[in-house]
């Protein structure tokens, strides 16, 4: 197109994503997968060997599928992808060359203001910026910067390799070529975009967290068991997980993250309201899949 607004619109092929974790890895192999250059940051080098360990499995599960009867093609998929891929411990360093920097760093306000303040002195004047934060203000998080025109959220889904959708948020600056270029680069991502305003858990976790945490209350109440809700849900309502069997599969700690600052803004709205179940799980370390135990034993 020669319209105005594509010869201006930034084009994504340089990816900075920081926090190597369940989802920074699983955003940096989706990127990677379709062709952008990535450089991938975390804490120390430690995390980030783990973190490729994880991302080979998982590009080892994807190459299974998709090279079926082609167990060469598959090898040089894995290789490929995992060619595009740079770590890299100093956040300000990774950005130099970046076209979009994604933030999937541990959901906490100060923690995510601190970095992108750091990042925006760092980073060329061209680059976008994106939080893939689970629940709280993109507004809250932009501010901490001078580029709040070239800001916005990209909320992925967990497994990123298989979640074929991705919230596309824009705050009231966000300039109509950043919302089109961070529409664009999910719809190169292979992903399906939805649209939402920037409020509390967007659209899939403002009704999923609720939902998750309803049902732990079922069972707070004692009137049914975490199994027998998980049966129920996938055989009655046609999930594909249960509620503890997600919240386990999310990370009780980011469940309860989520609450704990909805609650604290908004603390009469009944949905909101933290539990002593959660609560307690999270204080043994029980933070599901990821430590082995949680509402279920995974060992
Ligand atoms: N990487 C690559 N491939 C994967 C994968 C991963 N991490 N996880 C699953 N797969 C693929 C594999 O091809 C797998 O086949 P193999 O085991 O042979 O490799 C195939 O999916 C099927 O997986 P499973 O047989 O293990 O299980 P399944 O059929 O139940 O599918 C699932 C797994 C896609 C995760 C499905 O259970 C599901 O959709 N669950 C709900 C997930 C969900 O709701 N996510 C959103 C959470 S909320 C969130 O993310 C937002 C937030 O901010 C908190
Ligand atoms: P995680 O705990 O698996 O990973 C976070 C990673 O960030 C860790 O490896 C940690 O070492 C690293 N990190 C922390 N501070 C850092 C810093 N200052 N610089 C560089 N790296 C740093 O968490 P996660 O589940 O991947 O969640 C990450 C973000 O994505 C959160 O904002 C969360 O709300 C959001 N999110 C989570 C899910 C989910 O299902 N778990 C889904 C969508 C969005």
């Amino acid at each position: 197109s020669f319209s105005s607004s594509a010869s201006t619109m930034a084009q994504i092929k340089q990816v900075t994503v920081i926090g190597s974790g369940l989802m920074g890895a699983g955003i940096a192999q989706v990127a990677a997968s379709t062709g952008h250059n990535v450089v991938l940051v975390d804490q120390n080098q430690d995390i980030l060997d783990k973190s490729m360990g994880n991302l080979r499995k998982s590009l080892q599960r994807v190459a299974k599928k998709k090279y079926a009867d082609d167990a060469a093609g598959g090898e040089n998929f894995v290789k490929d992808v995992l060619g595009k891929i740079q770590t890299e411990t100093d956040s300000a360093k990774s950005v130099l060359k970046a076209d979009l920097v994604i933030e999937a760093i541990v959901e906490n306000l100060d923690v995510k203001r601190k970095l992108f303040k750091q990042l925006d002195q760092a980073a060329p004047q061209h680059t976008i910026f994106a939080s893939n934060t689970s629940s709280l203000p993109i507004s809250d998080i932009a501010t901490s910067t001078k580029r709040l025109d070239r800001f916005g959220g990209l909320h992925y889904f967990n497994p990123v390799p298989m979640m074929k959708l991705v919230e596309v948020i824009r705050i009231p600056d966000t300039s109509d070529d950043t919302f089109k270029s961070l529409v664009e680069f999910g719809k190169a991502n292979g992903k399906v975009t939805v649209e939402c305003k920037d409020t509390p858990g967007f659209i899939v976790n403002r009704l999923l967290v609720p939902y998750m945490m309803e049902s732990v209350r079922l069972v707070e109440r004692g009137d049914a068991s975490p199994r027998d809700i998980d049966t129920a849900m996938k055989l009655g309502a046609g999930y594909p997980m249960g509620p503890f069997e997600l919240a386990d599969y999310v990370g009780l700690d980011t469940v309860k993250f989520i609450i704990d600052g909805w609650c604290e803004k908004y603390p009469d709205n009944p949905l909101f309201q933290p539990s002593a179940m959660v609560n307690k799980l999270v204080s043994e370390g029980k933070l599901g899949m990821k430590t082995g135990e949680g509402f279920y034993s995974h060992k």
